[in-house]
C-alpha cells in the first residue's frame, strides 16, 4: 500500500436542501481526492451530514414527521445530489448512525474521566439560531450581530468542558504550525481570536428543550450539543481495515464562517483533551454570493445546482466551480459566467482539440494512430511534448489552489491547439512527400489528447474517462503515467462524440 491521505470536509446540515454552496465544498474535495488519487496515494475522502440539533427538529416538526424519518429523506437528497456531481467519497459519514453515536457518547465519558467537564447553573444570553451561549463580548453597539438570530436571556444548569484550560496550548500548536491554514490570512485572524481568554464550551441541552440528539451517557436529561457531536465525525468514521485509524487527517476542506470558533478553537481543544493529534491543515473555503450575498438556506436566496446540471452536465458545472473561486475569497455565482466558461474554455478549447484530433485521425488514417518516429519529430513536437507545466499544476494542487492548477492545464491546451494550428495537418494530408511528416502530427496529437485527459481529471472526471475510453486506454489515470511518450506501434481510436455540444444562450 502506498502513501495514505485522508481528507474530510464539513458535514451539511440536513435542515434544508444542498446548495451551490454545498455542491462547491464537495467539489473541491472532490478533485482534491481526485488529485491525491492522481499522484498514486491510497486516499480516504469523507464527507457527510449533520443531523442533530434544534434547526433539524424544528424542520422535521414542521412537517410532521419523525426527525429520523425526516433525516432519512434529506440525507438521501444531499447523497443522490453528490452522486450526479461525481463526488467519489469513500465514506459517507451520518452522526444518527449507532456506531457515532456509541462513539461521542464514548468521548463525552473519557472528558469527564479527566476532570474536564463541569456542571453548573450558567445564566447569559442563548442564541436560538446558533444554538449556543452567547457573551456579552459578542454585543456589537448594543446589539447581537445578524448571525445568531433570536437572543434570549437564559438560566439553566448545564456540562461545559473546560475550554478556558486549552486556550494557550493551541495558540502555541497554531503558532508553531506556519501553513496549518490555507489560506494564511485565515490563520492571523484565528491567533487573533486566541489572544482572548475563552469562556468554558457548554456541550449539553437539557431534552426537554432539545430533544434530538446525543443523550449524554452520564445524564439522560440532557443531550450532546450539536456542534461536539458533530465534529468528532471526523474521527469516528476513520477507522480503517487493520483496526487502526486513518485520523490525524491531511486536510480539512471547511467554510470561512466554522473556522472560528468551531474548527480553529473548540475542535482542537477537544483533540487536545481527548490526547488526539491535530489534523495536518485546514483549508478554508469563501461563498459563493447570489448578487453579493451569501447564499443560505436561511436566507432564502439559495441556487440549486440540479437545473444547472441538467444543462451544463456535472463536468461543466464543477469546472465552472473549481476555475471561477479563488481560493479563500467569495465569488458571485452568474448564468452568464457560467455560460461563457462553457463557451469557450469548455466547448472551444478543450473540446474542440479533442474533437479535432481525433476526427483528423478518423478521416487520415481510418481511426489508426501511427506508430511514433522520433527521428522524425520537429522543435514544434519537441515543444509541446515539454509546455506542461508539472510543478506548478501539482503545486497548486498541494495548495488547495483549483483555480490555479485548472489555469496551467488550459494554457496546455491553449499551446495543443496552436500546434495543431501551425502543424497543419490538412496540408501535411494534400501534399504527397509529407505522408510520414502526417503520421507524426497525428502521434503527437494522440498522445497530447492522452495526457490532456490525465491533467483534467481531478475537475473533469467524466470527459477524463470518455476521452480515454476513446484513445482505447484501459489503465487507470496517473500523474505518472502524463510524461510525453507515444507509443511506437500504430493504434486504433474511436469515433469522437462531442463532449461539450454547443448550448444556445
Ligand atoms: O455549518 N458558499 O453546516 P452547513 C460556500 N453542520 N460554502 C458554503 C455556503 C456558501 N454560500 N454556505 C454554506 C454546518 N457553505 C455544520 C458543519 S462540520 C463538523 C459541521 C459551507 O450546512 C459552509 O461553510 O451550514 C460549511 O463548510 C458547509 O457548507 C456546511 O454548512
Ligand atoms: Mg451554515
Amino acid at each position: 500500500m502506498g502513501e495514505r491521505f485522508f481528507l474530510t470536509t464539513a458535514i451539511d446540515y440536513v435542515n434544508g436542501l444542498p446548495h451551490l454552496g454545498h455542491a462547491y465544498e464537495k467539489t473541491l474535495a472532490d478533485a482534491l481526492a481526485r488529485y491525491q488519487r492522481l499522484c498514486g496515494r491510497s486516499v480516504l475522502f469523507l464527507t457527510g451530514v449533520d443531523e442533530h440539533g434544534q434547526k433539524v427538529q424544528q424542520s422535521a416538526r414542521a412537517l410532521a414527521l419523525d426527525p429520523q424519518d425526516f433525516c432519512d429523506r434529506q440525507t438521501a437528497l444531499f447523497r443522490s445530489l453528490w452522486l450526479r456531481l461525481d463526488i467519489s467519497f469513500d465514506r459517507f459519514a451520518r452522526t444518527t448512525d449507532p456506531r457515532h453515536k456509541e462513539a461521542v457518547r464514548g468521548f463525552l465519558v473519557r472528558l469527564r474521566e479527566k476532570g474536564l467537564l463541569r456542571f453548573e447553573e450558567h445564566e447569559g444570553f442563548y442564541s436560538l439560531r446558533q444554538e449556543q451561549f452567547v457573551t456579552e463580548r459578542e454585543r456589537v453597539g448594543g446589539r447581537w450581530p445578524e448571525i445568531y438570530g433570536e437572543v434570549i436571556p437564559m438560566r439553566e444548569p448545564n456540562y461545559f468542558f473546560l475550554l478556558s484550560r486549552f486556550g494557550e496550548r493551541i495558540r502555541s500548536a497554531i503558532e508553531s504550525r506556519p501553513d496549518w491554514i490555507v489560506p494564511a490570512f485565515r490563520r492571523q485572524e484565528l491567533l487573533a481570536a486566541l489572544q482572548r481568554p475563552l469562556p468554558e464550551l457548554c456541550l449539553s441541552r437539557p431534552r426537554s428543550r432539545l430533544a434530538w440528539g446525543i443523550p449524554l451517557p452520564f445524564d439522560e436529561q440532557y443531550v450532546t450539543y450539536v456542534w461536539f457531536d458533530a465534529l468528532l465525525n471526523y474521527v469516528s468514521f476513520a477507522g480503517d481495515e487493520r483496526g487502526g485509524t486513518w485520523w490525524p487527517a491531511d486536510l480539512q476542506i471547511i467554510g470561512k464562517d466554522i473556522l472560528i470558533p468551531a474548527h480553529g478553537i473548540y475542535w482542537p481543544a477537544i483533540l487536545e483533551a481527548l490526547e488526539l493529534p491535530l489534523p495536518r491543515r485546514l483549508l478554508v473555503h469563501g461563498w459563493w454570493l447570489n448578487r453579493g450575498a451569501k447564499m443560505s438556506k436561511s436566507t432564502g436566496n439559495a441556487i440549486d445546482p440540479v437545473p444547472y446540471l441538467d444543462r451544463y452536465g456535472s463536468d461543466a458545472l464543477r469546472y465552472f466551480l473549481l476555475r471561477e473561486m479563488t481560493l479563500g475569497n467569495d465569488a458571485d455565482f452568474s448564468d452568464e459566467k457560467l455560460l461563457q466558461r462553457y463557451q469557450s474554455d469548455l466547448a472551444n478549447d478543450l473540446g474542440n482539440f479533442a474533437h479535432r484530433s481525433l476526427s483528423m485521425i478518423a478521416r487520415y488514417r481510418g481511426g489508426r494512430v501511427p506508430g511514433w518516429v522520433d527521428s522524425e519529430a520537429g522543435p514544434a513536437e519537441k515543444e509541446i511534448a515539454a509546455a506542461f507545466d508539472e510543478a506548478a499544476y501539482r503545486n497548486a494542487f498541494e495548495e488547495g489552489d483549483t483555480s490555479t492548477a485548472l489555469a496551467v492545464a488550459w494554457t496546455f491546451i491553449g499551446r495543443a491547439n496552436r500546434y495543431v494550428d501551425q502543424a497543419a495537418p490538412w496540408r501535411a494530408a494534400r501534399a504527397p512527400g509529407s505522408q510520414k511528416r502526417l503520421d507524426l502530427i497525428l502521434a503527437t496529437l494522440a498522445e497530447t489528447l492522452r495526457r490532456i485527459a490525465i491533467f483534467i481529471e481531478p475537475a473533469l472526471p467524466r470527459s477524463s474517462q470518455k476521452l480515454l475510453k476513446e484513445l482505447g486506454i484501459s489503465e487507470p489515470p496517473l500523474l505518472s503515467r502524463a510524461a510525453f511518450a507515444p507509443p511506437r506501434e500504430s493504434y486504433s481510436v474511436g469515433v469522437p462524440e462531442p463532449l461539450f455540444p454547443r448550448i444556445e444562450s
